[in-house]
């Protein structure tokens, strides 16, 4: 059975993991191609854009794929609506992993905002010490608001990007651990933590740091996702891929087609 995984996640690298050990199975995992050195995968991988939801849709059939599972980003919205339409334009089922998202805790001071333009309007006016923990892209938002001194965590550093005057750049990847997320709030002075609510283990440290020494997160809330059949994590992707090779015992909803 061949399966499309779209990744760029450590679930898809996780779940592309589980199937490469199963013969039953052959793998492609799709990357977008926006970090300069993807970690290693366990099968075969392909990197870039597919040319919009028809582009995916003649890949799909030139591959001869029988099932996709989404396994991107929570905040990459266009990709799972490409899969949706691309999908049901193939009749090809759809599974999309979804991450739960972080929950407030007691002690925790969390300033919703839709994006980052409206992080930027939280700072407020007086100059702040702000962590951004967010993609290169998004920290160009961030131009708006010189008068703050940044700290910016990224895989690759930005390029044609408008940066903000006062900021220090960490090449970092996760996963990250609470004590040095302690003491990077710590030395670098943090005020605010600027976050995606990515969900997940990997980068729930700063979270917590944020909550243990009393800093408050401003908190872009998740965008829309399109999503088919919804998978809670890779034991219930497997579970349903498993379904899709009995079709005559699954309904077709079940399937996601
Ligand atoms: N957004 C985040 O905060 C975030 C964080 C961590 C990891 N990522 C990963 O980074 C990638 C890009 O995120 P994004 O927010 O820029 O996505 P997006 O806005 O949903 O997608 C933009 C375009 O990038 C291409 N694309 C996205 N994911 C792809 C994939 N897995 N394989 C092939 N093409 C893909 C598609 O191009 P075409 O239309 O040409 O097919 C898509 O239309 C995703 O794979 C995501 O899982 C994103």
């Amino acid at each position: 059975m061949r399966i499309l995984i779209l990744g760029g996640t450590t679930e898809a690298r996780e779940l592309a993991t589980r199937l490469a050990g199963d013969g039953r199975f052959a793998s492609t995992l799709s990357l977008a191609g926006r970090t300069a050195h993807p970690a290693p995968q366990p099968v075969p991988t392909r990197i870039g854009g597919f040319g919009g939801p028809e582009g995916l849709k003649d890949w799909l059939r030139d591959q001869s794929i029988n099932a996709i599972i989404d396994a991107t980003h929570p905040y990459a919205s266009r990709i799972s609506a490409n899969a949706v339409t691309a999908a049901q334009a193939a009749g090809i089922a759809l599974g999309s992993l979804v991450r739960p998202a972080w929950q407030r805790l007691p002690g925790d001071t969390w300033i919703d905002v839709a994006n980052a333009e409206e992080a930027v309007s939280a700072l407020g006016a007086t100059p702040r010490r702000v962590f951004l923990s967010m993609g290169r892209l998004e920290i160009a938002a961030f131009a708006a608001a010189p008068q703050h001194c940044y700290v910016a965590r990224m895989i690759d550093p930005p390029k044609d990007v408008q940066l903000p005057p006062e900021i220090v750049l960490i090449q970092d990847r996760g996963p990250f651990q609470l004590a040095a997320e302690l003491e990077l709030l710590r030395k670098e002075a943090i005020e605010f933590l600027v976050s995606k609510n990515s969900g997940g283990s990997a980068t729930y440290p700063k979270i917590a740091a944020a909550r243990e020494a009393g800093i408050p997160v401003i908190m872009i809330a998740r965008p829309k996702k399109p999503h088919r059949h919804i998978l809670a994590d890779i034991d219930a992707a497997c579970a349903w891929l498993e379904t899709l090779r009995e079709p005559h015992d699954a309904t077709a909803s079940a399937r996601g087609v």
